[in-house]
């Protein structure tokens, strides 16, 4: 960075963070070095340089966009992963021991979950699931076998905040990390490391990226042990990103701010709307009042993504199919935080062992996009018209 951005703004910071024309002979963006060997001229300093001696490193593009990275969320260092997943592993692997026990909520991203119950349990690490809604009380979980906490908020599905301060506070108190993936803020309104987290997980891929052509992922740290753990992890790991996904990644970066602040606010109308709607049981937005959390996310957040989810009144699979099928607007898919609007059931997806989830399905999941919002309320209007017309 070459100016201290830390008292600036975030639309500044996106603009200036990880901007170095040293860097990029002049130009406003890095180059992309295409590496992988670097030259060493010195025969000393093959194995001592004082600087990178091997492209796994990263170069020119990737130090540009963990720097921003870092600028957003107030990190000292951040490493990338080929996917937000990948970001996922990585920090648990960072904090597991054998033995241990990793205490995770039970709102995590099904992939999270899927790791901890194959991938970590084969390395003698238990993993332990409690209800989001745990806070404090999460004391009563803690034993000497905790080795990590892992905190989704809210849950990408299910949208539950939680009391990071609250659970961060009792971990730090018995030297235990915690972990947050804190993909569906962007970092954009919830700084992790003000709310006592240690390890802040970011899917990149998202509002990031922002434009659906990219996976990455990042892992973001405030220089304390578990700073060093994960760099070393990483390294050992032998992750890294290719320098084109980080230029894309960057360039998405920079106009975050607005199209997050616009897709927020559209997020929210549509939300808004939903909650009059005959056919809609609830709606699961941090902000509407009526969220069970939402004092939570007033006290915490800033602000709000542009995914939320809605349950319907029961209605038969063949008109649901009707209805979704024929939108106009909302494609389905999986992922979120892109520029194109989204939408999918997840009641298949919501894998549950310690808080039975509970609500009338079916849960579709939105993710809003650029579009006009009244064009994407017409469309969901018409889908609504085809909910309710036989088959
Ligand atoms: C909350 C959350 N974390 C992590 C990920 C993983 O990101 P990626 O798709 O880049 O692997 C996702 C993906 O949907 C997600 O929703």
């Amino acid at each position: 960075m070459n100016d201290d951005l830390s008292n600036r703004r975030l639309a500044t910071i996106l603009v200036h963070a990880g901007r170095n024309t040293a860097r990029s002979e002049g130009a406003v963006n890095p180059p992309i070095h295409r590496a992988s060997t670097i030259i060493i001229p010195d025969v000393d300093e093959l194995y001592n340089a004082p600087r990178k001696t091997y492209a796994i490193e990263g170069m020119a593009v990737q130090d540009a966009l963990r720097e921003a990275l870092c600028a957003v969320e107030g990190a000292c260092d951040a490493v990338l992963t080929p996917s937000g997943l990948a970001a996922c592993t990585l920090a648990l692997l960072a904090v597991a021991r054998s033995g241990g026990e990793v205490l995770v909520t039970d709102s995590v991203y099904g992939p999270t979950r899927r790791f901890c119950d194959t991938a970590l349990t084969r390395l003698g690490v238990r993993t332990r699931y409690f209800d989001p809604r745990v806070g404090g009380a999460i004391a009563s979980l803690m034993t000497d076998a905790t080795c990590g906490v892992f905190l989704e908020s809210p849950g990408s599905l299910t949208f539950e905040i939680q009391d990071v301060p609250a659970i961060s506070a009792v971990a730090r108190a018995s030297g235990v990390p915690v972990i947050l993936d804190n993909t569906w803020s962007a970092g954009v309104c919830l700084k992790p490391f003000q709310h006592g987290v240690d390890i802040s997980v970011q899917a990149l891929t998202k509002y990031q990226a922002g434009h659906a052509d990219v996976l990455m992922g990042a892992v973001l740290t405030v220089g304390s042990e578990w700073g060093r753990r994960v760099a070393d992890t990483h390294r050992q790991l032998g992750l890294c990103v290719s320098p084109d996904d980080a230029y894309l990644v960057l360039r998405g970066l920079r106009s975050m701010a607005v199209r997050f602040e616009r897709q927020s606010a559209s997020a929210l109308a549509i939300a808004n709307w939903l909650v009059g709607r005959s056919e809609v049981a609830h709606v699961l937005h941090p902000a509407l009042p009526s969220h069970p959390d939402h004092a939570l996310w007033r006290r915490d957040f800033t602000g709000a993504s542009g995914v939320f989810a809605c349950a319907l009144h029961p209605v038969s699979h063949q008109r649901l199919k009707s209805m979704l099928e024929g939108l106009r607007l909302f494609a389905m898919g999986f992922s979120w935080g892109g520029y194109e609007s989204l939408v999918v059931p997840v009641d298949g997806n919501i894998k549950r062992t310690a808080a039975p989830w509970q609500a009338p399905q079916p849960l579709l999941r939105f993710s809003i996009g650029l579009e006009h919002v009244d064009d994407l309320i017409e469309d969901l209007e018409q889908g609504f018209q085809r909910l309710a017309t036989p088959a």
